[in-house]
């Protein structure tokens, strides 16, 4: 499995483009935003891990032309609603924002937003139909967000934005940070085509989701093991040096290995994102994974694959005859 993993990375997943965004208008619009705000809601303070991410993806809203006052944010598994909370202070809170979470034990900093425009549904997105939302939605065109989206979240959110296209809603576009492959299922992945055509079965997926794990494979030890390493040099430092360099033999082993583990694991949650990206272009639509957050060495999250999707640009529209009439007298 792993030599067809690595062949179909390969050939099927395109260099993922390192795009750290960070519009400094919108982070200073969002600590405005919590001024004032209480203890708990520091947490989500700005300039904070999840706070730049929230910053990055309104970045990237920005500069895709779907951060705009008119729109209205459907943030699929809210959470705590941090990244609504951004978007809300980027439209100087005049967009409308609905939240979705099938959990309603984080609703409290909603109070921030007491005012039309701003609701939440405690509803799974599997069962979520969103031509049924109408008073939430107004007559706003539609911006999906996530962030950490997990597994088969983004798959069911997928599924619910295509099934509101066909209902006849205005779906702008899509900004959604990936996280935890580990729980998709086939039964609600939307790239089941692009794997079949790649040879992949069920079993496979399967295995493919029990790979993408690995990704994180060693990354809690890293940190511990680079603090024991230090003492252990002094140690060593003073003895013979023998039994030390079969002990660092062994370390530069299980290292590679593990450095291995984890090239497996980000294969397989890029192949299964690329099965995403060929859903939405199935659709007529363009799709793209950027990096857009620092990730991966420990310094930031190993989660840090945006998925983008908006309307391709409208074709330019024929000449009219006078447009054709003139550009043959501009020739002359
Ligand atoms: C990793 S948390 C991220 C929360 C928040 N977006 C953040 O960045 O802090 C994922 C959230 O998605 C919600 N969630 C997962 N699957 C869901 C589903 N099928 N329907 C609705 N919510 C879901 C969980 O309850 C959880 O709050």
């Amino acid at each position: 499995m792993c030599d067809r993993l690595a062949t179909a990375y390969a050939k099927h997943v395109p260099d993922i483009p390192v795009r750290l965004l960070y519009d400094q208008d919108i982070a200073e619009a969002c600590e405005a935003h919590l001024t004032g705000s209480d203890e708990k809601l520091q947490d989500t303070k700005f300039g904070r891990k999840h706070g730049s991410q929230q910053v990055a993806i309104a970045s990237h809203l920005r500069t895709m032309g779907l951060l705009d006052k008119k729109l209205c944010y459907i943030e699929f598994g809210a959470g705590k609603g941090g990244l609504s909370h951004c978007l809300a202070a980027a439209t100087e809170d005049k967009a409308w924002h609905l939240l979705i979470d099938r959990e309603t034990r984080r609703r409290k900093d909603d109070r921030l937003h007491r005012r039309q425009g701003y609701s939440r549904r405690r509803v799974d997105i599997r069962h979520l139909v969103l031509s049924g939302l109408k008073e939430e939605l107004g007559e706003r065109d539609i911006v999906a967000v996530g962030k950490h989206l997990c597994g088969v979240a983004t798959d069911l959110t997928l599924r619910c934005l295509e099934k509101a296209s066909s209902d006849g809603l205005e779906v702008r576009g899509l900004g959604v940070a990936l996280c935890c492959h580990h729980c998709c299922t086939w039964r609600s992945y939307v790239g089941k085509t692009f794997l079949e055509d790649l040879g992949f079965n069920e079993k496979d997926f399967r295995l493919l989701v029990k790979l993408s794990s690995w990704a994180t494979s060693g990354m809690e030890e890293a940190s511990k093991n680079e603090a024991k390493s230090k003492v252990e040099a002094e140690a060593e430092a003073n003895v013979e040096t023998k039994l030390a360099v079969n002990a660092g033999l062994e370390q530069v082993e299980e290292c590679a290995e593990q450095k291995r583990k984890r090239e497996i694991g980000l294969f397989a949650k890029r192949l299964i994102d690329m099965g995403r990206i060929s859903f939405v272009r199935s659709q007529g639509l363009e799709g793209r994974l950027v990096q857009y957050s620092e990730g991966g060495n420990g310094v930031g999250s190993i989660e840090n694959i945006l998925l983008l999707v908006e309307r391709p640009p409208a074709p330019s529209a024929p000449p009219s005859a006078v447009g054709v009439a003139v550009a043959k007298y501009m020739t002359l």
